[in-house]
C-alpha cells in the first residue's frame, strides 16, 4: 500500500521524495522557542532531581516524606530519619534509597509519549519542530534498538499506578502533626494534596491508560462502564502535556518543601 514502500537508503528526511527546497525550512515564526524552552525545563528538572536523589539527606520531616524517597526501602531510612520504611532492601543497599524508587517514575516519564516528543525535539532535534528538517542523516524512528524499548511504557504505567498509590498514602499520613497525632494540617499537607491530584491526573491521562481502559472494544454500547471511564480518561488525555509539566513541577516542589523543613531552613506552618 502507499506509504509503505521501502525508503531510499541512508538519507533520512533528505531523500529524493522530499520537495527540492534550497533552505532547511520555510518557517518564519520563532519555531525554536518551544523546543528550547522544553530543553531548558527538562534540564532544570534533571539537575534538581539528580542533586536530590544523590543527596541522601533531608528527605524526611515528620510527618512528611519526600516523594523522591517514598517508599523508603533501605534499612537506613529508619535508622537515619525515623521515616516510613518497608526495610525491603535491608542494610546491603549502600547508595541513596531514592535510586531504587526513582527508576519507576522516571522510567514512566522517560517513555511517556509526550516526553518522548519533548526530548526528541528539545535535545535530539529529531525533528526540532514541525516542518523543520532534522539534522540527522538517517532516521529509523522507534523501530529498532534502543528506541524500540520505548514500548515498555505500558508496563511502566502499572508501576506508576503503584507509585501514585504510595504517594496517596503519604498524603493521608500528612494529615498528622509532627508527633503523629491525626487530624492536623500544615502547609505541607496542602503541598502534598496538590501534588497527589496532579500525579493522579497525569498518570490517568496516559495514552496507555486510555487504551487499557477503552481500547480494543468493538461496541462501546456493550461496555457502558468502560465507556464512561474511557470518556473520563480521554478528557484528561487531551491535557496530557499540561499535566506532564504540572505534575513534574509539583513533585519537585513537594520534595523541595520537605527539604526545606527537614534541613531546618523553614518551619512548616500549621493550620490546626
Ligand atoms: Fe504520557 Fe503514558 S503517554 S504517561
Amino acid at each position: 500500500p502507499p506509504g509503505t514502500e521501502p525508503r531510499p537508503p541512508g538519507d533520512g528526511v533528505r531523500t529524493g521524495t522530499r520537495a527540492a527546497i534550497g533552505v532547511p525550512h520555510l518557517r518564519t515564526d520563532r519555531w525554536w522557542l518551544a523546543p528550547a524552552a522544553t530543553a531548558a525545563g527538562l534540564l532544570a528538572f534533571v539537575v534538581y532531581s539528580t542533586w536530590r536523589a544523590f543527596a541522601d539527606a533531608d528527605y524526611y520531616a515528620a510527618p512528611y516524606v519526600s516523594p523522591f524517597y517514598s517508599p523508603c526501602l533501605a534499612e537506613r531510612c529508619r535508622t537515619m530519619h525515623a521515616g516510613p520504611n518497608a526495610d525491603l532492601f535491608g542494610s546491603w543497599w549502600a547508595i541513596s534509597p531514592a535510586i531504587i524508587i526513582l527508576i519507576f517514575p522516571l522510567g514512566f516519564r522517560l517513555t511517556c509519549y509526550y516526553y518522548r516528543k519533548a526530548y526528541y525535539r528539545g535535545f535530539w532535534l529529531s525533528p526540532p519542530a514541525c516542518a523543520v528538517a532534522e539534522p540527522h542523516r538517517t532516521y529509523t524512528g522507534e523501530t529498532r534498538f534502543p528506541l524500540i524499548l520505548q514500548n515498555i511504557h505500558r508496563y511502566f504505567f502499572y508501576a506508576a499506578l503503584l507509585v501514585a498509590g504510595v504517594l496517596t498514602y503519604d498524603t493521608v499520613l500528612a494529615f498528622r502533626d509532627s508527633h503523629y497525632r491525626w487530624g492536623h494540617m500544615g502547609l505541607g499537607t496542602v503541598v502534598f494534596l496538590v501534588n497527589i491530584v496532579l500525579i493522579w491526573a497525569y498518570t490517568l491521562s496516559c495514552h496507555s491508560c486510555r487504551h487499557i481502559v477503552g481500547g480494543r472494544l468493538k461496541h462501546f454500547s456493550r461496555h457502558p462502564v468502560r465507556y464512561r471511564m474511557w470518556g473520563f480518561v480521554s478528557r484528561l488525555n487531551a491535557r496530557h502535556m499540561l499535566l506532564a509539566w504540572a505534575s513534574l513541577v509539583s513533585v519537585a516542589l513537594a520534595d523541595f518543601y520537605v527539604y526545606l523543613v527537614a534541613s531546618g531552613a523553614f518551619d512548616d506552618p500549621r493550620f490546626f
